[in-house]
This record gives C-alpha cells, structure tokens and sequence, in this order.
C-alpha cells in the first residue's frame, strides 16, 4: 500500500558515493541502543548507505560513528566532529545527542559524503513550539492542508504518521507542540478529563522520545466546564485548587505533559476579565497550579476589544496588547512565558514589530507567527516566511539593553502550525519550507535564509543545482510579490471578511474588528502617531519618532502608521498612488515568473509534486490578478488620479 503521507525531508536517498566498507556505531557512557538518536543514525545509515554493512561497536569498522553524552553541554546542546574515517557526535543528553545526530545526517546528504566537521551548537531559544489548531472533531481553524492527523470525531489518533511527524520536529530542533486549538471548544474542552488520559499518555511518551513536550490548550473557564463549580475567578480559593487537583491528577496521569496555552479574554474566550481581575491574576492561578510538575503555562497577548465601532477613530486595535500587558511586567511568575504574536494586528504580510517584545523587561516571552498561511495566501499561493521570521528576531527595540533586539528579548519561539492529513502535510510542497525553516530558526538564528532553503531542497528534493537555483529565486522573492500584489506599504487586510482569502477592500471597513484603512477621495492609511491613536508612542526612541511622522516612516510601513495623501512623495521619489499602482502590476508579473519558473521544473521533481505546485499556481495568478484590478480600481475610482503608465484600471 503506498504511504498516505511524504515523509518531506527525511526521505533518505542512498548517497551517491562508492563505500563499500563496514560502518559501526558504538555507543559510550550509558547512550541507550533504543534511544530515539540512536535508531535515528540506523535508519539515516541505512538508507544513505544500504551497500554497507552496519554493526554496532565493532573497532575494525572502516567509518566508526561514536555517540556520547557530554555531562558539561546543556541538555540540547551538542558536538559534531567528523573527518574521512569516522564522527563524534556528543549530547549534553539524549536529545542533545538526538540533534546532533540530525546535524550530522544533513550534513551527509548536502555534502554528498563523509566530510570534515567540527561545530558545538547550542539552541538560541529554550522553547522551539508548534501550536496546532486542530479541534477535537477533525476539523483545524485556519487549516489549509486538509483536516487534522490528532484528531477525528473527538478521538485523539496516533499513528504512524504521528512517529514521522515527531521525527519532522526533532530533526529542526522543536521541542513543544500543543496539539488542540486555542479556541477550545466541543470535545476539547474535555481533553483534560480522564476520558483522554490514556491516549494524551501514549503521545505524550511518543513525543517525549523525540525530545517534544506535549501541551494542551484550555479553556479557563474549565472549573466551571468541567469542574461544574460556580465561578472561574483565578482569585477563588475554590478555583484555584479545583486547579491544583487537576493539575496533580493530569501530571499523574500523562507523561510528557509541558503545560497549558491559553487564549484567555480574547475573540468570546473566557478570561480573567469576568471576575474584574488582570491577566497576572490568571496566567498566576494556572501557573501555581503547575508548577510543582514543572510545568508551564504559555499565555497569549492577543488580547484586544473585537466589537469596536468603526466610527471611534480613536480607539486602536495596535495598542491594546500593549495596554493590556506593559503594566504587568514583572508581576508574572517564572513559569508564565507571554506569547506574542509578531505584530500588534494580526499575521499581515507586513506589520511592524510587536512592541511589547521591548518593554517586557521582567517577563518570559515568547514570539508568537503564523504558518498557517491564513493572510498570507492560505498555501495555494507560495509566500516564504522565513526572511520575515529572521526581520523580526532581528528587529531592534532600543530598550537600552546592550543586547535589546527581539532575539535577545525573548526565552521562545512559537508558530500556527501549517500542518493537516494532506499527503506533503503542508498542502503545497512549497510551504513545507516555512515548517522547516520556522525550527532551524529558533535553534540557529544566524543561519541565511538563503542557506536555510538552500538545505531544505536539498534534503527534500535532492541535489540539482538547476532545481535549486530555481527554487530558491521563488522563495526568496515569495513575500516580496504577495505583499506587492496584495495590500502593500503595510495598509493590510483589504481581504474577504470572515476566510480571510482575496481582496475586498471594504471588507473589514466598517465592522467591529478594529481593521480599518480609511481610505477616502484625498487619502489614505490610519494616523498612528502623537496626533492620532499614539500607537507610535509605544516604541522607545528613535523608532518612536521615525514611525511618528510620514517623513520618516519607513515606505513599506507608511500606511499603517500615516494618514497621506495619494500625492505623498515616497522616498523612492514615486507618489503613493502611483507606487500603489505599480506595486500591484509588478507584484503580479513576480507571480507569473514564479510559475513559469515552476512550469520548467517539469521532469525535475515528482509528477505529483509538480501537478500540485501547477494547480496551486494557476489558483495564485488567478487570484494575484483579481487583488491587482480590484485594489487598482478601488484606489483609481476613489483618488481620480490616472495611472502614469496608461495601463488599464478598470
Ligand atoms: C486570528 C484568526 C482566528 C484565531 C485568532 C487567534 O484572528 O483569524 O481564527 O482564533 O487569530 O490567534 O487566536
């Protein structure tokens, strides 16, 4: 029976090189042979090098492959060294070593053979997550590859797929996955009851072997869901040890457990603002409730009024994570990390940084993106995060710290997983990349974009450099394109209300979403700076008077921090019309290279690799064509002004 899934990156080719020696592992200081690192490098040997024989230990071997743990390395860290007659991989632990393992495996495959290596690397971010919003029912909230392998009609499913997606996140260093959706609704709510413990028991061991904590999302107003009590208030003695026993008796009973996430007082979900208590109050209660497990509660900033009335122009949906938190930093416990989504809206194709990673001096944070390409082209069409995800860990904050970008901010990393049941996981090949690159991120940041894609078609397309050169000139122009063909200049939404997919530029206008663009005969954008919302303020100096005024603002971010007018000069000495006009024409014209590019890749990837990256597209050009006409015509019939180059604007 064929496989109902890729096996992506990991789908091990024999190398093309003559060995026709013998290969032996030979395991030191108590490195168990049934650990998850050690059947890692069986499996990578044997199907890089199937001619050879392997054995275990044995010193006349011609290529010895020596695993130990390294008791003066952090857990995750490892050592690599390797020359022509054998390697050394050292673990702090056995997931330290796990990852060195897959270091050296990768290495193998884009080197082409046994080569010198000699590297110690450490993970830059202790938490490396994945959060899926997958529902109990099988569904997944803004899911584009199909419906979810966790979950179907309430039961919780473990397969072999979910030992090759374990395998997928080990292989890039991430070391957490929450399974359930943030919206916990239906059975979920559920899922910390002991009608799943079993289950929750049997894939928090699988996971753990890969080195990945299991962690559910909760709803808090479970005391009162599930516990039957009256209130939830985090300030009840009875709530808090409803919380406590729970605590005790989900810890007892589900091995590999790391914690909650929890979406509280945000989009209809339950929080501590019904009882008149603040976000510490809350993220506290759970946190005490977890912590002699050394547990973890993640708790998401995403917290703003989504029943605004458009005609407040001075209410604004940037500043409310802000608002919300900035005044309580520090009164967060140790085991509470504040995830962060990476701007202040919403997952745009361009925002600005999110301002809390700054001022949060005196709390764990986490940055929170989103794979899940839900603004971004929803996988059918081909956008690349990555050069996004490394502006962002870059971003400096000038919070006076010596070291005050967000990468130095922050203690984790986590991502809307882009995952689902589809066959390459990701529904499109090509977002497979955003999935790989978000891991190898969080535990190399310095690492290239460039070399990041470079490896990942390597490893799972194979080597030809035609393919490659190819595929990267796609994915490094990808956001570039999108953003040009979509809402560029960092205006945003201007998509269909409620999916979230192709233009309707008065959309969102006049809802209770706080999304608007104000777009009139003379101008357009929302004034963000000391004389309107103030949401510029929120930045230290000088990223507070940059992005306060229209002179200095960065273009790619004029129209959300700036009211300009249409014949505003932007710094590439084009007016912001005409910018908007050529922007959508070129942007369009990248799409279409893109799949010609891909059209000429036929015979160099699988049939059906390719068919789909066809149909996606098609799709693509499709609707990039229908955001160029529409947001041209919508800016043209309200401004009057022509375009320049006599193109057709409907
Ligand atoms: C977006 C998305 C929602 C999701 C929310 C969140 O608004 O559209 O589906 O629930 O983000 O991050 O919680």
């Amino acid at each position: 029976m064929e496989a109902a899934y890729s096996k992506l990156w990991l789908d091990y080719k024999p190398l093309d090189i003559t060995f026709s020696g013998s290969l032996a592992i030979r395991c030191l200081k108590g490195v168990r042979r049934d650990c998850a690192a050690v059947s890692e490098l069986i499996t990578a040997l044997s199907a890089l090098l199937p001619q050879a024989e392997l054995t275990f230990g044995a010193d006349s071997a011609s290529y010895i492959v020596e695993l130990d743990i390294g008791g003066y390395l952090g857990p995750e860290d490892y050592t690599l060294s390797a020359d022509e007659r054998g390697a050394t991989i050292l673990g702090g632990s056995e997931t330290g070593l796990l990852y060195g393992v897959f270091a050296y495996t990768r290495e193998l495959i884009t080197e082409g053979g046994f080569t010198r290596i000699s590297r110690r690397v450490s993970p830059a971010l202790p938490l490396r997550m994945l959060d899926h919003w997958d529902n109990a029912d099988g569904s997944i909230e803004r899911g584009y590859s199909g419906s979810s392998f966790f979950f179907k009609n309430g039961e919780l499913i473990i397969s072999d797929r979910t030992v090759h997606y374990a395998r997928l996140l080990a292989s890039v260093g991430i070391n957490a996955a929450a399974i359930n959706n943030v919206n916990v609704r239906g059975d979920a709510v559920r899922f910390i009851t002991p009608d799943y413990y079993r289950k929750l028991d049997m894939l928090g061991d699988l996971l753990e072997r890969w080195g990945i904590k299991l962690y559910l999302s909760v709803d808090f107003s479970a005391p009162m869901s599930v516990g039957g009590l009256p209130s939830a208030d985090p300030l009840d003695p009875r709530v808090q040890s409803w919380w406590k026993d729970k605590a005790a008796e989900l810890f007892r009973s589900v091995r590999g457990l790391g914690g909650f996430l929890v979406k509280a007082d945000s989009e209809g979900q339950p929080g501590p603002y019904a009882y008149g208590r603040d976000h510490a109050d809350g993220a506290n209660m759970l946190a005490r409730a977890i912590q002699p497990y050394g547990g973890k509660v993640i708790w998401r900033c995403f917290v703003y009024n989504c029943s605004q009335n458009w005609r407040d122009t001075r209410t604004d949906r940037a500043c409310a994570g802000y608002n919300t938190f900035a005044p309580l930093d520090g009164r967060f416990d140790d085991n509470v990390i504040l995830q962060i989504k990476n701007g202040p809206m919403d997952f745009q194709i361009r925002e600005p940084v999110h301002p809390l990673f700054g001022v949060m001096k005196q709390t764990n944070t986490a940055a929170e993106f989103q794979l899940a390409q839900e603004y971004t082209g929803q996988q059918l069409h081909v956008c690349c995060l990555i050069p996004m995800i490394k502006e962002i860990l870059a971003f400096k904050t000038y919070n006076g710290r010596d070291k005050d970008t967000v990468l130095d901010m922050i203690s984790g990393a986590a991502a809307v997983s882009n995952t689902g049941d589809s066959f390459c996981w990701t529904g499109s090949e090509l977002a497979g990349a955003n999935l790989y690159g978000f891991g190898r991120l969080c535990f190399e940041p310095s690492l290239p974009a460039e070399d990041i894609l470079d490896e990942w078609i390597s490893l799972t397309f194979g080597q030809n450099e035609e393919l490659k050169e190819k595929l990267l000139f796609i994915l490094l122009g990808s956001r570039d394109a999108y953003e040009s063909y979509t809402v560029p200049l960092g205006l945003g939404w201007m998509c269909k209300p409620n999916h979230h997919y192709g233009p309707d530029p008065w959309g969102y206008e006049f809802d209770r979403w706080g999304t608007y663009n104000r777009a009139d005969r003379d101008a357009v954008g929302v004034d963000r700076g000391p004389g309107g919302t103030g949401y510029s303020e929120l930045y230290y100096p000088p990223l507070s008077d940059i992005y306060g005024s229209a002179d200095t603002c960065p273009d790619e971010l004029l129209l959300f921090f700036c009211r300009v007018p249409y014949t505003h000069v932007l710094k590439s000495g084009k007016t912001l019309i005409q910018h908007i006009y050529d922007s959508h024409f070129e942007g369009c014209e990248q799409a279409e290279e893109f799949a010609r590019l891909w059209r000429s890749l036929e015979g160099s990837l699988p049939e059906q690799v390719f068919k789909n990256g066809c149909e996606r597209f098609r799709e693509q050009l499709r609707c990039a064509a229908e955001w160029r006409d529409i947001v041209n015509a919508f800016f043209h019939r309200l401004s009057g002004i022509p375009d320049e180059k006599g193109r057709k604007l409907y």
